[in-house]
């Protein structure tokens, strides 16, 4: 672990619960969902926020699961206003009416990161397994401008959506939002389990960068693009969450402060909570912060590596998925050992897609409207 102590995160992701009426194969929740009555109660998100802002933290990314399942949102945004922090809302719009987008805009609510699962709408409610959903964004993304609030839509690229990439910039730019996010699927959790039925081929990876870079010159300063590549295709790895223990900071809906949304993949770790430790020592003290952070814990090729202080060594989570330990370079990284996992994964790439495994709540109450079944 680091002596000197570290500076505070920038943000922090608050992901309030697991709920979620839609079921993308690519969600970044963890495999295991948490139940909700082991959620944390309003109480505890406002001590949370106030020892963030303490410490130096400057954003919070409402999310989930789907962050409007809970009631409390506009009671938790109108406090984390109050302590200075900007606030940026993370949801699938399928629960937003004009009534608890209006509760949020009153209460300071800083921005909305709205996600689609696609341009074309029988494709889009496909891929989310939720009948009836892309309406619901649709007017989700109206009232959103027309209360003045910022708008980034999010899309996640993969093979079964990505020649509708020009469509995608087309609706951001229809639907007035400020930024539009292409990011590629990334591949750990449901989105490894699902890998073969998401992964692009890179004639679709060069088209949907060429797409990017052709909306780029006709909205100028209008509208901004974020492209994520997929990192199979990149030879050098990401520096996944801005390095281990460095700029994020996350909490699970039961309370548990993570490292990155992944984390509790990674076996043998355990994970402190706020319910029993304040989150400045969390940060600051705990084995699991320490564990990967900094450039002390890594063995070549990363250690001899002049991007070391760059990507971190990308990502631990996928470092365990694909190579199997999770102090091992990135197998993205053209010098890891493990690389010919990522060259392989691409080679058997099957012509025809496989069917989703959808990630479902399960049986527990979600709380929200129950989603269609899915096609
Ligand atoms: Fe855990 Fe990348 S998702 S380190």
């Amino acid at each position: 672990m680091n002596a000197i102590a570290p500076p505070p995160p920038m943000s922090l992701l608050a992901e309030l619960t697991h709920r979620c009426p839609l079921q993308c194969p690519y969600c970044s929740n963890p495999l295991k969902l948490d139940p909700r009555k082991d959620e944390l109660e309003t109480a505890s998100w406002k001590r949370v926020f106030k020892e963030a802002a303490e410490m130096g933290v400057l954003q919070v990314h409402f999310s989930g699961g789907e962050p409007m399942a809970r009631p409390d949102l506009p009671e938790l945004v109108a406090y984390a206003v109050e302590l200075g922090l900007y606030t940026n809302l993370i949801t699938s719009g399928v629960l937003l009416t004009a009534a608890s987008l209006k509760a949020l805009a009153d209460a300071g609510l800083d921005h909305v990161q709205l996600s689609f699962q696609d341009a074309d709408t029988q494709q889009a409610e496909r891929i989310g397994g939720m009948a009836g959903a892309q309406a619901k964004k649709l007017e989700a993304a109206r009232l959103i401008v027309a209360e003045d609030v910022p708008l980034t839509l999010n899309f996640v690229i993969h093979r079964q959506n990505a020649a509708r990439v020009p469509a995608m910039l087309d609706m951001a730019e229809r639907l007035g939002a400020r930024r539009v996010e292409i990011a590629h699927t990334q591949y750990y959790g449901w989105g490894l389990m699902n890998r073969d039925a998401l992964l692009p081929s890179r004639d679709q990876l060069i088209e949907t960068e060429q797409a990017v870079a052709a909306a780029r010159a006709r909205f100028g300063t209008r509208i901004a693009i974020d492209f994520v590549t997929p990192d199979y295709y990149a030879d050098q790895p990401k520096p996944c969450m801005g390095g281990w223990g460095q700029r994020f900071i996350n909490i699970a809906p039961t309370g548990k402060v993570l490292p990155c949304h992944a984390a509790e993949s990674i076996p043998g770790l355990t994970f402190p909570t706020v319910r029993d430790e304040s989150l400045s020592d969390i940060w600051q003290h705990s084995p699991l912060f320490g564990l990967y952070r900094g450039t002390d814990w890594m063995s070549d090729p990363c250690k001899s590596c002049a991007f070391k202080e760059i990507d971190w060594g990308g990502c631990r989570c996928q470092a365990l998925a694909l190579a199997g330990d999770a102090g091992a370079t990135d197998p993205v990284c053209h010098r890891a050992p493990g690389h010919t996992l990522i060259e392989q994964a691409i080679a058997q790439r099957p012509a025809v897609p496989p069917a989703f495994r959808y990630r479902r709540y399960g049986n527990a109450d979600l709380g929200v409207a129950k989603p269609e079944e899915s096609q």
